[in-house]
């Protein structure tokens, strides 16, 4: 088995080259998503989640080009969960057990751990990058920088063609 750094790398140029071929933001997401899933073994929920500003009405999570079993939490608000968290403090973050973390919002009662990182563009928060472990502490260093760069290479894609 190959370490979580070396897969990491290959897995990286894979997503490389998903973004150049990619002719759409969601068809890039569902790559990425589908991706991470098959060769990332425990990334056994791997979805987006976008961000959505309607004119008065608070700000929402919408669920996005996913994999794994559906979840009840379709539409997320930024004071719940870790996902609202991550929006909110636009910072990653990662849960190695999430039945201790008040913030939890359960999705499968198989999860164990969770990181959540949220998308950029032109430095604002537009969605973010959920995976949720049947493991728990599935997310080590080299995970969180493999999710990161997919969130990097995601941001980057609509920075070109959204306006
Ligand atoms: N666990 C997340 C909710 C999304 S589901 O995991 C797919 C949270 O606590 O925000």
């Amino acid at each position: 088995m190959p370490t979580v750094a070396a897969k990491s790398q290959l897995v990286k140029k894979e997503i490389d080259h998903l973004a150049s071929t990619a002719l759409t933001a969601e068809e890039l997401m569902q790559g990425m998503v589908r991706k991470l899933n098959e060769r990332m073994l425990k990334y056994n929920w791997v979805g987006f989640y976008l961000l959505e500003n309607s004119p008065g009405q608070p700000p929402m999570l919408v669920l996005g080009p996913f994999v794994g079993a559906m979840t009840p939490h379709t539409r997320i608000p930024l004071n719940q969960g870790i996902c609202g968290a991550a929006a909110t403090s636009g910072k990653t973050v990662v849960v190695h057990d999430v039945n201790s973390d008040p913030r939890y919002l359960a999705c499968s009662i198989e999860t164990k751990s969770e990181i959540v990182v949220p998308v950029f563009v032109r430095g604002k928060v537009v969605g973010e990058l959920d995976i949720d472990s049947h493991f728990p502490s599935a997310f080590g260093p080299e995970d969180q920088e493999l999710v990161e760069y997919c969130a990097r290479v995601l941001g980057k894609h609509l920075e070109k063609f959204r306006q």
